[in-house]
Protein backbone atom coordinates (compact mmCIF):
# COMPACT_ATOMS: atom_id res chain seq x y z
CA UNK A 1 0.00 0.00 0.00
CA UNK A 2 1.60 3.30 -0.91
CA UNK A 3 1.39 5.90 1.52
CA UNK A 4 0.99 9.71 -0.14
CA UNK A 5 1.00 12.79 1.38
CA UNK A 6 1.24 14.78 -1.68
CA UNK A 7 -1.90 15.40 -3.45
CA UNK A 8 0.21 15.81 -6.85
CA UNK A 9 0.46 12.22 -6.36
CA UNK A 10 -2.92 11.39 -6.46
CA UNK A 11 -2.90 11.97 -10.32
CA UNK A 12 -0.95 8.43 -11.06
CA UNK A 13 -3.18 6.85 -13.62
CA UNK A 14 -2.60 3.78 -11.30
CA UNK A 15 -5.37 5.09 -8.09
CA UNK A 16 -7.55 6.49 -11.44
CA UNK A 17 -11.68 5.79 -11.05
CA UNK A 18 -10.86 4.91 -7.19
CA UNK A 19 -13.18 4.07 -4.88
CA UNK A 20 -12.60 6.20 -1.88
CA UNK A 21 -13.14 5.91 2.37
CA UNK A 22 -12.52 9.07 3.74
CA UNK A 23 -11.84 9.24 7.12
CA UNK A 24 -9.89 10.54 10.04
CA UNK A 25 -7.87 7.59 10.82
CA UNK A 26 -7.88 5.98 14.44
CA UNK A 27 -9.37 3.10 12.43
CA UNK A 28 -11.38 -0.05 13.70
CA UNK A 29 -13.36 -2.86 11.85
CA UNK A 30 -16.24 -0.09 10.21
CA UNK A 31 -13.66 1.53 8.37
CA UNK A 32 -12.04 -1.63 7.56
CA UNK A 33 -16.12 -2.69 5.95
CA UNK A 34 -15.91 0.80 4.14
CA UNK A 35 -12.43 -0.52 2.50
CA UNK A 36 -13.81 -4.10 1.82
CA UNK A 37 -16.84 -2.57 0.24
CA UNK A 38 -14.78 -0.43 -1.88
CA UNK A 39 -11.93 -3.35 -2.90
CA UNK A 40 -15.56 -5.75 -3.52
CA UNK A 41 -16.52 -3.22 -6.29
CA UNK A 42 -13.47 -3.54 -8.15
CA UNK A 43 -10.73 -0.82 -9.00
CA UNK A 44 -8.02 0.81 -6.74
CA UNK A 45 -8.91 1.84 -3.30
CA UNK A 46 -7.68 4.79 -1.77
CA UNK A 47 -8.34 6.06 1.64
CA UNK A 48 -7.22 9.52 3.31
CA UNK A 49 -6.59 9.80 6.72
CA UNK A 50 -6.95 13.70 7.74
CA UNK A 51 -8.53 14.80 11.11
CA UNK A 52 -10.34 17.86 10.20
CA UNK A 53 -9.80 20.68 12.56
CA UNK A 54 -12.47 22.98 10.63
CA UNK A 55 -15.55 20.60 11.86
CA UNK A 56 -14.84 20.27 15.29
CA UNK A 57 -16.02 23.09 17.73
CA UNK A 58 -13.79 25.17 20.31
CA UNK A 59 -15.06 22.83 23.02
CA UNK A 60 -14.31 19.87 21.05
CA UNK A 61 -11.92 17.12 20.89
CA UNK A 62 -9.65 18.00 18.19
CA UNK A 63 -6.33 18.38 20.03
CA UNK A 64 -7.11 14.94 21.88
CA UNK A 65 -8.22 13.04 18.97
CA UNK A 66 -6.68 9.34 18.86
CA UNK A 67 -4.05 9.58 15.64
CA UNK A 68 -2.34 6.16 15.38
CA UNK A 69 -0.91 5.52 11.57
CA UNK A 70 1.01 3.11 11.93
CA UNK A 71 -1.62 0.71 13.35
CA UNK A 72 -4.28 2.28 11.13
CA UNK A 73 -2.00 1.57 7.49
CA UNK A 74 -1.55 -2.34 9.27
CA UNK A 75 -5.45 -2.23 9.19
CA UNK A 76 -5.67 -0.51 5.43
CA UNK A 77 -3.32 -2.81 4.19
CA UNK A 78 -5.27 -6.10 5.23
CA UNK A 79 -8.54 -4.62 4.16
CA UNK A 80 -7.51 -4.30 0.72
CA UNK A 81 -6.40 -0.95 0.11
CA UNK A 82 -4.50 0.43 -2.49
CA UNK A 83 -3.32 3.82 -0.93
CA UNK A 84 -3.47 5.97 2.26
CA UNK A 85 -3.44 8.91 1.27
CA UNK A 86 -2.39 11.47 4.34
CA UNK A 87 -2.35 14.90 4.00
CA UNK A 88 -0.65 18.09 5.76
CA UNK A 89 -3.52 21.09 6.79
CA UNK A 90 -1.63 23.16 4.06
CA UNK A 91 -2.32 20.68 1.74
CA UNK A 92 -6.16 20.59 2.26
CA UNK A 93 -6.53 24.21 2.85
CA UNK A 94 -3.75 25.79 1.35
CA UNK A 95 -5.08 29.61 1.71
CA UNK A 96 -4.48 28.73 5.20
CA UNK A 97 -7.02 27.52 8.40
CA UNK A 98 -8.42 30.90 8.98
CA UNK A 99 -10.09 31.00 6.04
CA UNK A 100 -10.85 27.66 5.79
CA UNK A 101 -12.85 28.20 9.26
CA UNK A 102 -14.33 31.59 7.22
CA UNK A 103 -14.94 29.08 4.24
CA UNK A 104 -16.75 26.62 6.16
CA UNK A 105 -18.70 28.66 8.31
CA UNK A 106 -20.20 30.11 5.02
CA UNK A 107 -20.83 26.76 3.84
CA UNK A 108 -24.28 26.66 1.95
CA UNK A 109 -25.66 22.93 3.64
CA UNK A 110 -28.70 21.48 2.15
CA UNK A 111 -32.01 21.50 4.54
CA UNK A 112 -31.36 18.28 6.03
CA UNK A 113 -28.12 19.51 7.40
CA UNK A 114 -29.86 22.71 8.90
CA UNK A 115 -33.35 22.00 9.72
CA UNK A 116 -33.65 18.53 11.98
CA UNK A 117 -32.06 20.24 15.38
CA UNK A 118 -30.14 16.96 15.92
CA UNK A 119 -26.30 16.75 14.78
CA UNK A 120 -26.72 20.65 13.48
CA UNK A 121 -27.91 21.45 16.58
CA UNK A 122 -25.76 19.76 19.12
CA UNK A 123 -22.41 20.65 16.95
CA UNK A 124 -23.11 23.98 15.60
CA UNK A 125 -20.40 24.37 12.79
CA UNK A 126 -19.73 20.75 12.18
CA UNK A 127 -21.34 20.20 8.66
CA UNK A 128 -19.91 23.02 7.53
CA UNK A 129 -16.63 22.06 8.45
CA UNK A 130 -17.20 18.12 7.16
CA UNK A 131 -19.45 19.73 4.06
CA UNK A 132 -15.93 21.51 3.42
CA UNK A 133 -13.48 19.28 3.72
CA UNK A 134 -15.16 15.94 1.90
CA UNK A 135 -15.85 18.55 -1.32
CA UNK A 136 -12.04 19.01 -0.98
CA UNK A 137 -11.19 15.87 -0.87
CA UNK A 138 -13.46 14.73 -3.26
CA UNK A 139 -12.08 17.16 -5.68
CA UNK A 140 -8.16 16.06 -4.94
CA UNK A 141 -8.92 12.21 -5.42
CA UNK A 142 -11.66 12.55 -7.68
CA UNK A 143 -12.90 9.17 -7.31
CA UNK A 144 -15.41 7.49 -9.08
CA UNK A 145 -17.27 6.08 -5.40
CA UNK A 146 -17.51 7.31 -2.03
CA UNK A 147 -17.93 4.81 0.96
CA UNK A 148 -19.63 6.41 3.77
CA UNK A 149 -21.05 4.25 6.90
CA UNK A 150 -24.89 4.88 8.04
CA UNK A 151 -23.77 5.35 11.79
CA UNK A 152 -23.26 9.13 11.46
CA UNK A 153 -26.49 8.97 9.37
CA UNK A 154 -27.26 12.74 9.45
CA UNK A 155 -23.59 13.54 7.58
CA UNK A 156 -24.25 10.50 4.77
CA UNK A 157 -27.93 12.36 4.05
CA UNK A 158 -25.91 15.76 3.95
CA UNK A 159 -23.24 14.30 1.23
CA UNK A 160 -25.73 12.30 -0.20
CA UNK A 161 -27.56 15.90 -0.87
CA UNK A 162 -24.53 17.68 -1.76
CA UNK A 163 -22.89 15.47 -4.37
CA UNK A 164 -26.28 15.19 -6.53
CA UNK A 165 -27.47 18.67 -6.07
CA UNK A 166 -24.20 19.49 -7.66
CA UNK A 167 -23.31 17.63 -10.81
CA UNK A 168 -20.94 20.25 -12.53
CA UNK A 169 -19.06 20.20 -9.61
CA UNK A 170 -18.94 16.22 -8.27
CA UNK A 171 -20.23 14.58 -12.17
CA UNK A 172 -20.70 11.04 -11.96
CA UNK A 173 -19.45 10.65 -8.37
CA UNK A 174 -21.78 8.27 -6.05
CA UNK A 175 -21.63 7.57 -3.02
CA UNK A 176 -22.03 4.34 -1.17
CA UNK A 177 -23.94 3.56 2.17
CA UNK A 178 -22.12 1.04 4.07
CA UNK A 179 -24.31 -0.82 7.09
CA UNK A 180 -22.90 0.42 10.76
CA UNK A 181 -20.57 -2.70 12.49
CA UNK A 182 -21.54 -3.32 15.44
CA UNK A 183 -19.37 -4.75 18.47
CA UNK A 184 -20.76 -8.33 19.73
CA UNK A 185 -23.11 -6.72 22.24
CA UNK A 186 -24.43 -4.28 19.54
CA UNK A 187 -22.42 -1.30 20.69
CA UNK A 188 -21.59 0.89 16.81
CA UNK A 189 -18.03 1.13 16.14
CA UNK A 190 -16.36 4.12 16.89
CA UNK A 191 -13.26 5.42 17.30
CA UNK A 192 -14.82 7.35 20.27
CA UNK A 193 -15.64 4.29 22.07
CA UNK A 194 -11.93 4.39 23.28
CA UNK A 195 -12.50 6.93 25.71
CA UNK A 196 -15.19 4.66 27.35
CA UNK A 197 -13.83 3.88 30.92
CA UNK A 198 -14.51 -0.10 31.68
CA UNK A 199 -18.19 0.89 33.45
CA UNK A 200 -19.01 3.76 30.72
CA UNK A 201 -18.06 0.89 27.90
CA UNK A 202 -20.86 -1.18 30.12
CA UNK A 203 -23.48 1.78 30.27
CA UNK A 204 -22.65 2.12 26.41
CA UNK A 205 -24.70 -0.79 25.32
CA UNK A 206 -27.92 0.82 25.73
CA UNK A 207 -27.62 2.95 22.48
CA UNK A 208 -28.01 -0.37 20.19
CA UNK A 209 -30.77 -1.58 22.97
CA UNK A 210 -32.80 1.24 22.62
CA UNK A 211 -32.76 1.35 19.10
CA UNK A 212 -33.68 -2.26 19.44
CA UNK A 213 -36.93 -1.25 21.25
CA UNK A 214 -37.51 1.47 19.23
CA UNK A 215 -37.65 -1.00 16.14
CA UNK A 216 -40.42 -3.71 18.17
CA UNK A 217 -42.49 0.01 19.23
CA UNK A 218 -45.39 0.26 17.64
CA UNK A 219 -45.91 3.86 17.07
CA UNK A 220 -43.09 7.03 16.95
CA UNK A 221 -44.36 7.87 20.86
CA UNK A 222 -43.75 4.78 22.04
CA UNK A 223 -40.30 4.25 20.50
CA UNK A 224 -39.01 7.96 21.98
CA UNK A 225 -40.25 6.98 25.05
CA UNK A 226 -38.76 3.14 25.17
CA UNK A 227 -35.26 5.15 23.96
CA UNK A 228 -35.52 7.85 26.79
CA UNK A 229 -36.46 5.33 29.41
CA UNK A 230 -33.29 2.85 28.10
CA UNK A 231 -31.34 5.37 27.98
CA UNK A 232 -31.60 7.23 31.41
CA UNK A 233 -31.95 4.24 33.35
CA UNK A 234 -28.24 3.71 31.72
CA UNK A 235 -27.04 7.11 32.84
CA UNK A 236 -26.15 8.40 29.36
CA UNK A 237 -27.22 12.16 29.23
CA UNK A 238 -29.50 12.27 26.01
CA UNK A 239 -29.11 15.00 23.50
CA UNK A 240 -31.57 13.26 21.03
CA UNK A 241 -33.66 10.02 20.99
CA UNK A 242 -35.94 10.78 18.23
CA UNK A 243 -37.64 9.07 15.34
CA UNK A 244 -37.65 10.66 12.21
CA UNK A 245 -38.31 10.53 8.55
CA UNK A 246 -35.37 8.56 7.02
CA UNK A 247 -34.53 11.58 4.12
CA UNK A 248 -35.51 14.50 5.37
CA UNK A 249 -34.72 13.87 9.22
CA UNK A 250 -37.81 15.89 10.05
CA UNK A 251 -40.37 15.09 12.43
CA UNK A 252 -42.44 11.74 10.73
CA UNK A 253 -45.25 13.40 9.18
CA UNK A 254 -46.54 10.42 6.56
CA UNK A 255 -46.01 6.99 8.40
CA UNK A 256 -45.76 5.54 4.92
CA UNK A 257 -42.23 6.97 4.36
CA UNK A 258 -39.14 4.93 5.92
CA UNK A 259 -38.15 6.42 9.20
CA UNK A 260 -35.13 5.95 11.13
CA UNK A 261 -34.41 5.97 15.14
CA UNK A 262 -31.59 8.46 15.87
CA UNK A 263 -29.74 8.76 19.22
CA UNK A 264 -26.98 10.86 20.69
CA UNK A 265 -25.85 11.34 23.91
CA UNK A 266 -22.92 11.25 26.66
CA UNK A 267 -20.99 9.51 28.91
CA UNK A 268 -18.69 11.27 31.31
CA UNK A 269 -16.78 13.06 28.71
CA UNK A 270 -17.72 10.55 25.88
CA UNK A 271 -20.22 11.56 22.98
CA UNK A 272 -21.36 8.88 21.33
CA UNK A 273 -24.13 8.63 18.69
CA UNK A 274 -26.21 5.65 16.77
CA UNK A 275 -29.52 5.04 14.48
CA UNK A 276 -31.14 2.75 12.99
CA UNK A 277 -33.70 2.34 10.35
CA UNK A 278 -37.27 0.93 11.39
CA UNK A 279 -38.99 -1.39 9.23
CA UNK A 280 -42.63 -0.87 10.56
CA UNK A 281 -45.26 1.69 9.48
CA UNK A 282 -46.45 3.42 12.29
O1 LIG B 1 -16.85 10.58 9.27
C1 LIG B 1 -15.70 11.04 9.35
O2 LIG B 1 -14.75 10.37 9.77
C2 LIG B 1 -15.45 12.48 8.95
O3 LIG B 1 -16.51 13.30 9.28
C3 LIG B 1 -15.07 12.63 7.46
C4 LIG B 1 -16.23 12.22 6.56
C5 LIG B 1 -13.85 11.82 7.15
C6 LIG B 1 -14.75 14.11 7.15
O4 LIG B 1 -13.68 14.58 7.90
Amino acid sequence: MRIIEDPAELASPTLRDCGFVPTMGALHDGHGALVRAAASDGGPVVVSIFVNPTQFGPREDYARYPRTLEEDCRLLTKAGATAVFVPSVEAVYPRGLEAARAESAAMLLPPVATEPRLEDASRPGHFGGVALVVARLFELVLPQRAYFGEKDYQQLRLIEEMVSADSARFGELSIVRCETVRQDDGLAMSSRNRYLTQSERGAAVALSRALRLARGAQTVAHAEQAMLTTLERAGVQIEYAVVRDAETLLPVVDSERPARALIAGKLGETRLIDNCALERHR
